[in-house]
């Protein structure tokens, strides 16, 4: 019998309201896992979407376990009920390694399905899904020397997801840059760093070369003043019409055509924003695993994200 389509869509933890909130024809919400008819939507907030889920009616442990291997080697469970007999299913599939990324190196590429139980004889499944990280979370080989703070992560996991960053020469704007997470990634990557904060960074980060640091406000670099760069990133804590205001002036002026900025919400009274900046040209939201109430607001100068 065919079914009917539907989409799901795992928000992160804390998240599921925003993720019901943007998605149209929300059927059902299973813990984190929210189904919505029709074809995939664009999701700001969900963590992974299951492109083509569907159901399997299964009479045993052992029958749901085959179900699975017999359509494909990978899956990952994720299970908001019935959390015992999911385990046991999840024990018959092949083990899926699901290491940490030594950052720079490539994401995994084999596809890993998604599934759960929606009642004891009854699994979704959707072998294509929009991550290839289990749940969409990217974990990394911490670095415990270098930054000085864990917001380098999120960078770590923007480039890790888009397969793009600066490379070594680019100059790159660091709007909100103390302590210093992100200016040493970009450092790292042999680009060239203005950094600019109102407050003043790790003295270590100050020291590295490529880096020059500006004490002040950062919407006060603007195009108009001959600045030019490969990429913005900004990761100042404003109120997000300023944020877009300010990168509208940087994207009219052809001056910079790569940007990585994380949008910072206090309750969900700016929510309207997104669309706005989902107007601009190339954009894309995502909601980062190292990302808490915000989005990362990415405008490439190409056209696709992962
Ligand atoms: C979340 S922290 C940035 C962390 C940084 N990305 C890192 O990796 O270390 C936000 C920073 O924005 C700075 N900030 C707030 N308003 C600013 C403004 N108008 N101009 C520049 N920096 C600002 C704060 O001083 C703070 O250091």
């Amino acid at each position: 019998m065919q079914q009917t389509q539907i989409t799901a869509y795992l928000a992160p933890k804390g998240f599921v309201n925003q993720a019901a909130a943007e998605l149209k024809g929300v059927q059902a919400v299973y813990g984190r896992l929210v189904i919505a008819g029709g074809p995939p939507q664009t999701s700001c907030w969900a963590q992974n979407t299951w492109l083509e889920p569907r159901t399997l009616r299964i009479r045993s442990i052992t029958d749901g376990a085959k179900a699975l291997r017999d359509i494909q080697r990978n899956w990952i469970m994720y299970s908001f009920r019935w959390h015992r007999r999911s385990t046991l299913i999840q024990e018959k599939l092949p083990h899926v390694s699901a290491r940490p990324l030594r950052f720079p190196e490539p994401v995994p590429q084999s596809p890993l399905g998604s599934w759960t139980l929606l009642a004891p004889d009854l699994v979704l499944a959707s072998a294509r899904c929009s991550s290839v990280f289990p749940h969409g979370e990217v974990r990394f080989v911490e670095s415990k020397q270098g930054p000085p703070c864990r917001a380098y992560l999120k960078l770590w996991e923007v480039f890790s997801r888009i397969q793009k960053m600066p490379a070594p020469g680019d100059a790159c704007l660091d709007a909100g840059s103390s302590p210093g997470g992100w200016t040493w990634v970009l450092q790292q990557l042999g680009a060239s760093v203005l950094a600019v904060d109102r407050a003043d960074p790790a003295t270590e980060i100050m020291r590295l070369p490529g880096v020059t640091f500006r004490k002040g406000s950062a919407f006060s670099i603007l195009p108009d003043q001959d600045n030019r760069f490969d990429w913005i990133f900004c990761d100042v804590a404003c109120y997000p019409e300023k944020l877009l205001d300010w990168v509208s002036i940087w994207q009219n002026s052809g001056k910079c055509r790569n940007f990585v900025c994380t949008v910072k919400f206090q309750g969900d009274s700016h929510y309207g924003v997104i669309n706005k900046f989902a107007a601009l040209p190339h954009t894309a939201f995502l909601h980062l695993s190292h990302n808490k109430h915000e989005l990362t607001w990415i405008s490439l100068n190409v056209s696709s994200y992962n």
